[in-house]
């Protein structure tokens, strides 16, 4: 037998941005490359691929995951959000996407989406953090343009906002 013929590929079925979805994919494969393989997901971003950069990261029922060390096969009957799914009906921007343009907190941009889903998570969270705690929970990404106060500045001021209107 092949190598080609050793492959395995299993049903995958999730809602993904919304919409149910379903998928034949290799077994080994990474969440990353489903999304960006199978459904032209390209805010999800390569970079490190072994789970240190956050370029990645998407929102798993909520959570916030590295998706290049998350097996595709794993997200069967699980919710995906990626950056694609946060505009409104009509391709307007969130709040958290207007804030980085607003805080120039994009430069290249490639660690971008990574670092908005963490944001997504954080403000869906609806507590109120610290600026260091905040520093923190975005510790999980490099961006190399160096951006970091920037991009926490979008984050805290898209946090005061919900909160504000939560009131
Ligand atoms: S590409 Fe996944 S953490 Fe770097
Ligand atoms: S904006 Fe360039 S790596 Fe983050």
């Amino acid at each position: 037998m092949s190598k080609e013929q050793n492959i395995q590929y299993k049903l995958v079925r999730c809602k993904i941005n919304g919409v149910m979805k379903e998928t034949m994919v290799d077994v080994r494969a990474s969440l990353t490359d489903m999304l960006r393989g199978e459904y032209q997901l390209n805010s999800v971003k390569k970079g490190c691929e072994v789970g240190e950069c956050g370029a990645c990261n998407v929102l798993i029922d909520g959570e916030c995951y590295n998706s290049c060390i998350y097996l595709a096969v794993w997200a069967d009957g699980k919710e995906i959000r990626t950056v694609e799914g946060l505009m409104g009906e009509n391709g307007e921007l969130s709040d958290i996407q207007q804030a980085f343009i607003d805080e120039a907190a994009v430069q290249c941009g490639f660690c971008t989406p990574g670092i908005i889903m963490s944001a997504v998570e954080i403000l869906e969270s609806g507590k109120e953090y610290t600026r260091e705690e905040l520093r923190k929970l975005l510790s999980g990404h490099l961006c190399r343009c160096t951006g970091y106060e920037n991009i926490l500045n979008a984050v805290e001021k898209t946090m005061q906002k919900r909160l504000k209107k939560e009131l």
